[in-house]
């Protein structure tokens, strides 16, 4: 059984980007990327030695989906960094629900659809935030579908800091140990916006982990170029990559525990190219990168 709540969006302040209106572009708002981000996983999926199955993706992601997974060669080629992402936050989820995480709040959720493919206690509470649009058109293609947990969705305007710190302190009193989630979202705030939202999540006691990912200066800037021209049609600017990286947490609350990078993972994985592999043999630090593109996997606790 899922229930869906809907928090009217009112707010001047920002989160990333609005839906946008006007004459219809590939990808035509910031809810597109996650069609885009379920191609990967459709992909991923269909490989006979998928490093996980998510049955559900091609459908989430549709047709639209598609056009902008063929629309974007330069992405394809990194496959292999989104399938490290998926892997590692599947990786960090279980673990967490194993030592006690009682409810987990994907913010920004997208399609994804971790409660119907992970195996998951079925007294597991998981919250999925996103806007409204995109969480109807989830619910419409998911209606017959099952998840394995106690799913809830709500539809909410993340830049509305009212209303999500009302969602944080309603749900932090439903839960003891609550991991909150945000894959692929943080990128396209500012580092403003992201220092507004650790103080957000660091409110109530019981949110007490945070995974995220995590762009290089370096890569940052990489990311740019190739794919910023496409993210313009939508209102989507990729902006956070800081030079400090999982330690630009920790002056807000969130001191950095585990990280984990994309390369050695999809090295591990079997995942790379040739020269990719070599890339991968050298060593690497998980602090400052400076110009050097890494992208990683972290998780956080509160301080
Ligand atoms: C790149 S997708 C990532 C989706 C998902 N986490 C994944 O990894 O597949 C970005 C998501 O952020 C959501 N989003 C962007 N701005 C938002 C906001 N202000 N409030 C709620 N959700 C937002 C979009 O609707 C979209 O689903």
């Amino acid at each position: 059984m899922t229930t869906t709540t809907t928090i009217p969006a009112k707010s001047s302040e920002q989160f990333g980007n609005r839906l946008v209106s006007g004459p219809e572009p590939l990808i035509r708002n910031i809810s597109d990327t996650a069609r885009w981000a379920a191609m990967y996983r459709a992909r991923e999926s269909d490989r006979p030695d998928a490093v996980f199955q998510d049955r559900l993706a091609r459908r989430l992601a549709g047709c639209r989906g598609q056009e902008i997974d063929d629309a974007m060669p330069f992405s394809q080629r990194q496959a292999w960094a989104w399938v490290a992402r998926t892997y590692l936050f599947d990786q960090f989820i279980s673990k967490q629900v194993a030592q006690g995480v009682d409810m987990v709040v994907n913010l920004a959720a997208g399609l994804d659809a971790r409660p119907y493919r992970m195996d998951l206690p079925a007294a597991l509470k998981w919250v999925e935030v996103d806007l409204p649009e995109l969480l109807s058109y989830k619910e419409d293609i998911l209606r017959t579908e099952a998840p394995r947990c106690a799913l809830e969705r709500v539809a909410l305007d993340l830049s509305n800091v009212t209303a999500r710190r009302e969602l944080f302190d309603q749900l932090g009193r439903k839960a003891s140990k609550v991991l909150s989630l945000t894959e692929g979202i943080l990128v396209y705030l500012s580092a403003d916006e992201v220092i507004a939202l650790a103080q957000d999540l660091g409110v109530p006691s019981s949110f007490q982990g945070w995974l995220i990912d995590l762009a290089s200066p370096g890569l940052l800037r990489i990311l740019q170029r190739h794919l910023q021209p496409k993210l313009d049609q939508a209102s989507a600017t990729l902006k956070f990559g800081p030079k400090e990286g999982p330690l630009f947490f920790a002056p807000h609350g969130w001191k950095p525990i585990e990280v984990r990078t994309l390369l050695k993972t999809a090295a591990h994985l079997k995942r790379l190219s040739f020269w990719m592999r070599l890339l991968a043999k050298l060593p690497e630090s998980t602090g400052e990168q400076g110009s050097r593109p890494w992208g990683g996997v972290c998780l956080l606790a509160r301080d």
